[in-house]
């Protein structure tokens, strides 16, 4: 018998969001965004599972993409973040991974490395996100001095990230669109090089941004990138279902406090389960009183503060419930999104902290 917090991991739901991911711009390629572990959801057979769907995977740095080749992963890997000292570039070359340009430090270091094969060079354009990226008025010093460099081989792409693409209603994605735009059609080749835009928010929501490549991240694990519904995020399937159990249960009678620092308070006779879950486990600290579980797919509230390893949750309203019966924390009936508006977080964050000590259970 094993503690039963578990992130169980439906491979078939994350091969579903690829596919339509892959289907919303069919004549794009799809870089499946796999970094931070894949979000939180088990790097190795994300990758395994996804590998078959698309023709390369993106990551923030050597390390991951190392570990993608050390687990039989052989598609190419784009390090989003570039190299960060001038030996990265030579093993990254060695072993097919592409290289992001970010800035003018990165550029120089390719043109003076020393390669035995020429690396594939993803040039980043700051088109108003102002974080990483190079100047739009640099696109074409940067693409010209790259593309003659024996190091770097034939097959450049230009890309940008948007900052909001997320809110439907923002005209900042028409506006970096736009500068990127102006940016690249500074080159002698503006008609068919190679551009990425999208991620998630820009795939499912901007059609018109739809590049050669696009580069999904959250979405290939079932959380909609838009706080409001939408036709296609909508047909996103959860990949994390985070369970766990009820290990007691007692009651609390009025005027009586649950937990840590006496957050809450009974104010009727309750009846209050335990839940092996808990900040330990990514459950969120700040969850408030209120927050949604599902015990036996019934939505309850959580109540009381998080504990490192517990929670406890009013059932008051379901007289069955009994020690050892199923908790649905976030995934299939309750989605992380909801969980993270709660906490005053993002699923991104819930999906990605999913600490080492949650077992993940792979279906599909
Ligand atoms: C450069 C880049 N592209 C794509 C993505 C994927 O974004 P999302 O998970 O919102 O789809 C990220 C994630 O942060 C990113 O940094």
């Amino acid at each position: 018998m094993s503690r039963p917090a578990k992130a169980y991991i439906d491979l078939l739901a994350l091969r579903h969001n690829c596919e339509l991911a892959n289907s919303l711009a069919p004549n794009s390629r799809t870089m499946a965004i796999i970094k931070a572990n894949a979000y939180g959801h088990g790097v190795l057979p994300v990758a395994r599972a996804l590998e078959p769907l698309v023709p390369a995977f993106g990551v923030t740095c050597l390390e991951e993409a190392i570990e993608l080749r050390e687990g039989g992963i052989t598609k190419p890997v784009c390090l989003l973040e570039g190299t960060f000292s001038d030996d990265e570039i030579p093993l990254a070359a060695e072993l097919g991974f592409w290289l992001s340009v970010v800035n003018k430090q990165q550029q120089q270091s390719i043109l003076r490395a020393s390669l035995k094969t020429p690396v594939t060079v993803w040039i980043c354009v700051d088109s108003g996100m102002h974080r990483l990226g190079i100047a739009v008025d640099d696109i074409e010093s940067t693409y010209r001095m790259l593309a003659a460099s024996r190091n770097v081989a034939s097959d450049i792409v230009i890309a940008t990230h948007f900052a909001c693409a997320d809110e439907l209603a923002s005209d900042l994605t028409y506006r970096q669109l736009q500068q990127f735009k102006a940016g690249v059609a500074s080159l002698a080749n503006a008609d068919t090089v190679p551009l990425s835009l999208d991620n998630s928010a820009g795939l499912l929501g901007w059609p018109e941004t739809h590049a050669d490549w696009n580069r999904p991240g959250i979405m290939l694990y079932g959380s909609s990138p838009f706080s409001v519904p939408h036709a296609e995020a909508d047909r996103l399937q959860p990949v994390m279902t985070l369970r766990s159990s009820v290990i007691a249960l007692r009651d609390v009678p009025v005027g009586d406090s649950v937990g840590y620092g006496a957050r809450w308070s009974a104010q009727r006779p309750s009846r209050i389960a335990t839940v092996a879950i808990g900040y330990g486990d990514g459950y969120p600290v700040h969850a408030p009183d209120g927050t949604p579980v599902l015990v036996n797919k019934q939505r309850c509230s959580m109540v009381g503060r998080v504990s490192m390893d517990m929670i406890t949750v009013d059932v008051t309203d379901l007289p069955t419930v009994a020690v050892g019966d199923e908790v649905i924390l976030w995934g299939k009936g309750l989605s992380v999104n909801e969980v993270a508006g709660c906490a005053g977080t993002i699923s991104y964050e819930l999906l990605t902290r999913m600490p080492r000590r949650v077992p993940r259970v792979y279906s599909g």
